[in-house]
């Protein structure tokens, strides 16, 4: 049991192969996988996900990158999950990201930040059916 948070592995650690690297420091963390998949976003997605940055000078950029390539999608549970999550993952920017945290192993640029973390109970719940139907989300 638990509450919930939803995550992306970017384009950037998908295209290391990353992917399992990541996916066991989730697990690792504690976090249940409860819904995976792999896909791409086109652009217009890219830019609905990321809608709340339309107005940020790193917008048309971010949209650019994160349909450049596959991306994973997950939905994770564990008590605290969103709070827990983005302690795991580090700070946005891996130059200020803790030793040992996801960002600062994989990322390599503010932008291309290997992963990212729901901000809000409300955002992963939103995040989460952007990419899954309630028949997936287990
Ligand atoms: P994420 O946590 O997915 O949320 C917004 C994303 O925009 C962020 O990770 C980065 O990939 C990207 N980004 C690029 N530049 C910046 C910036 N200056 N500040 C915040 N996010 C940025």
């Amino acid at each position: 049991a638990g509450n919930r948070t939803f995550t992306m592995i970017k384009p950037d650690a998908v295209g290391e192969n990353n992917i399992g690297a990541i996916t066991k420091m989730i697990e690792e963390g504690g976090f249940r996988i409860v819904s995976m998949k792999m896909t791409k976003l086109s652009e217009e997605r890219a830019g609905q996900f990321y809608a709340v940055h339309k107005e940020r000078p790193f917008y048309k950029d971010l949209v650019a990158y994160m349909s450049g390539g596959n991306i994973v999608a997950m939905i994770l549970e564990k008590d605290n999950a969103v709070e827990d999550f983005r302690k795991l993952i580090g700070a946005t920017n891996p130059a200020d990201a803790e030793e040992g945290t996801i960002r600062k192993i994989f990322a390599t640029s503010i932008e291309a930040n290997a992963v990212h973390g729901s901000d809000s109970d409300e955002n992963a719940q939103i995040e989460g059916g952007f990419f899954f139907a309630d028949i997936e989300k287990f």
